[in-house]
């Protein structure tokens, strides 16, 4: 194993988010501690690593060595004691207050000494995430995108309580990370999510409404607005439910009905249609 003298991650969480955030550090040549809480969870995120890796090695953008080699700086891990050894935190886990509240008194508990806390959160307060923590100070959000491995953007959120010693330490990480970090006040959605989910949620409305069909929706972002995916596609990689956790804060915090979710994202995530990570959601992914 070789680290280097980069900085050792623990990330908490082997989901989609989790498992392509440890990819990158791995890759940038962080020693990195994925914690999940079973090791059938361990073993889908690191296979979802192993295979983004192999796509990389065959489209020849990484060397079968250096792939080997960034597999090899992660350690997989149930047991938060292995934990303690990391220098920073990143949290990927599930988007819901309490389990990322617990997930906080966890990281108090195991990595008392990290130089910072980050949350991949991107629906929940980074402010609220903060307060949960006995070291609110040390919290900031670092907001990636899926792919994690494609896309450069990380957005990093300071909440209230962010020490600015915090926020140079996400800036510095997502850049040793070979990402492109801007800094964001902490706001529901942030940017990012602020702007692409209620497009996403207005595509929903014009299908549900019959303007068009999904396909038609889709390629006229693509070849009118040059976006690499349409919208109902990238619903369908966020994940649906993930889109609709962000459309109801969005409604709730900033309390305007243009926030409003579509009935139908609501019904698709009660049928669970959610998007590709389930084979279907507007598209069909069981081929
Ligand atoms: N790992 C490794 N390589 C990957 C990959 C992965 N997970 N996913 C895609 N690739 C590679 C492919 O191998 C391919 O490589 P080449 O260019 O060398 O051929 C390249 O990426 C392009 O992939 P594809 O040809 O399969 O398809 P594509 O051209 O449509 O690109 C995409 C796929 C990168 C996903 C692109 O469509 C894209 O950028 N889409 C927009 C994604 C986006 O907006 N994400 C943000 C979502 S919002 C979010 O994540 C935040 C939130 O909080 C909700």
């Amino acid at each position: 194993m070789s680290g280097g003298s980069a900085t050792s991650v623990a990330v908490i969480g082997s989901g989609t988010m989790g498992s392509g955030i440890a990819q990158v550090l791995a890759t940038s040549g962080h020693a990195v501690i994925l914690l999940d809480r079973t090791p059938a969870d361990l073993d889908r995120g690191l296979g979802a690593i192993s295979s983004s890796l192999q796509r990389l090695v065959t489209k020849e953008k990484l060397t079968a060595a250096a792939s080997a080699a960034a597999l090899d700086r992660i350690e997989a891990t149930t047991d938060w004691q292995n934990v303690s050894a990391a220098g920073v935190v990143i949290e990927a886990v599930f988007e819901e207050p309490t389990v990322k509240a617990d997930v906080m008194a966890r990281i108090d508990e195991a990595v008392p000494d990290a130089a910072f806390v980050a949350s991949n959160t991107s629906s929940i307060s980074i402010t609220a995430i903060a307060a949960r923590s006995k070291h609110p100070d040390r919290v900031v959000g670092m907001h990636f995108f899926n792919p994690v491995p494609m896309l450069s953007l990380v957005e990093v959120v300071r909440a209230l309580q962010s020490s600015d010693a915090a926020i140079e330490g996400a800036v510095s990480l997502a850049l040793a990370m070979g990402k492109q970090p801007v800094v964001v006040n902490d706001a529901p959605g942030f940017v990012a999510n602020r702007l692409l989910v209620p497009m996403i949620n207005e595509a929903i409305v014009l299908l549900e409404q019959g303007v068009a069909g999904k396909e038609e929706i889709d390629q006229i972002m693509k070849l009118g607005a040059s976006h690499p995916m349409g919208p109902l596609a990238l619903a369908d990689l966020i994940g649906l439910d993930i889109c609709l956790a962000i459309m109801e804060v969005l409604h709730r915090d900033m309390g305007e009905d243009r926030y409003r979710p579509a009935p139908l994202l609501r019904r698709m995530v009660d049928a669970g249609y959610l998007g590709r990570k389930r084979g279907r959601g507007f598209y069909d992914y069981d081929s």
